[in-house]
């Protein structure tokens, strides 16, 4: 089978396509045949070294999400799950495994079955962005734990950078949860797809009334932000947060040292929670997972240009150029075909 391998980190022009034996799942494992492989930031810079530079004689294959089909079962596997359609999450974590190949063999709960009308597109997008933004959404210490219809009832999520595959999720679980959703992008492009993903306010981050504008939509401030640059929105996150808030922090944009005014922050309680999806409590994996699928299940998480995230293909051959996009800043998801044209899609899809 065809795999993409990289030997040592750095560019994209470590990535190299190689045929290798496929593999056999072990006790617990399944084999998933992957049709639609989904990039993300973590992808490339991994392949940089950003997780250590030192890697497995064999090399690493990327990327960490990705969708297909269950074609092989280990021993303690239900048999029945072959012909399951399924999308993955953390492939590539502290694996040498990831999905940029034509079949993967990972343990089965990270192998998790589509909803029926899931497209693999789908299926693909959402491993590390939705449940980073479970995650963001669910950490808050006056809850929810859980997201569904109207766990966020009355409360005020604020994302930054509503265009963003994080971003994205972030919009689509909290409309979903019944939150007043305001997010901010940085032009009239961005904007629309923020819309479109189902924010009610859109708001863009470079205008200089920016925290007015927030308040006018959450007058007593905002409950949680799901924040992908502390650094450049400390102090619009400062000017809108509500007593008790929470200022979920994902990335580090901007920078690694964060400054903020305390007293502030003191007077209103907030907490500033920092997440990281491969490292969060194995109890919140398991409860984004569940969640996330009832979201998909809903039809209130979905991908494609009408849903807020427009959708970038390229063959596995081409995983450089995939990578390239992603570190270049490309607009909605990344995703990779490799067997997308001979699997089964679903009747409707997203
Ligand atoms: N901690 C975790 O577990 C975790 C999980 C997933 C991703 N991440 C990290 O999160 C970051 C985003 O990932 P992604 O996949 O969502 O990337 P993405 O699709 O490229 O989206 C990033 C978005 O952030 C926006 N942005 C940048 N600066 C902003 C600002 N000051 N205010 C508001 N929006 C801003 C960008 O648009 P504009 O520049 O036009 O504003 C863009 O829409 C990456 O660094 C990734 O590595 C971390």
């Amino acid at each position: 089978m065809k795999a993409i391998v990289y030997e040592r980190v750095g560019g994209s022009d470590v990535l190299r396509l190689v045929e290798r034996m496929e593999p056999e799942p072990g006790p617990g494992q399944v084999r998933v045949r992957i049709a639609v492989s989904g990039v993300n930031p973590t992808d490339w810079k991994a392949r940089r070294g950003a997780l250590g530079s030192s890697l497995p004689p064999t090399g690493l294959v990327p990327n960490q999400d990705g969708a297909g089909t269950v074609d092989a079962v280990g021993e303690g596997v239900d048999p029945a799950r072959v012909g399951q359609r399924v999308w993955i999450w953390e492939a590539a974590w502290q694996r040498a495994d990831g999905t940029a190949q034509e079949a993967v063999v990972l343990p089965a709960r990270q192998a998790v079955p589509l909803p029926l009308d899931a497209s693999f597109d789908l299926g693909a997008s959402l491993g590390i962005p939705a449940m980073t933004a479970h995650r963001a959404l669910t950490v808050h210490p006056d809850g929810p734990s859980v997201l569904g219809p109207s766990a966020l009832a009355g409360r005020t999520v604020l994302v930054a950078g509503g265009a963003g595959a994080v971003g994205h999720a972030a919009i689509e679980l909290a409309r979903w949860a019944g939150a007043n959703v305001v997010s901010t992008v940085s032009s009239p492009q961005k904007a629309a797809l923020a819309s479109a993903a189902g924010a009610h306010h859109v708001i863009n981050y470079r205008t200089p009334d920016a925290a007015e504008a927030i308040r006018k939509t959450a007058p007593d401030g905002v409950d949680i932000v799901v924040e992908v640059d502390p650094i450049v929105n400390a102090e619009l996150n400062q000017q809108v947060i509500a007593p008790n808030g929470v200022v979920t922090i994902y990335a580090d944009t901007s920078g690694s040292q964060l400054t903020v005014p305390l007293r502030p922050h003191m007077f209103a309680n907030t907490r500033l929670q920092f997440v990281l999806v491969y490292t969060m409590p194995d109890a919140a994996k398991r409860q984004a997972v569940g969640d996330v699928n009832a979201a998909v299940a809903a039809g209130a998480l979905r991908a494609g240009e009408d849903a807020g995230l427009p959708v970038h293909r390229f063959p596995l051959t081409e995983t450089a150029a995939a990578h390239d996009a992603v570190e270049g800043g490309a607009v909605g998801k990344v995703l990779i075909d490799i067997h997308h044209d001979e699997q089964p899609e679903p009747p409707t899809s997203q």
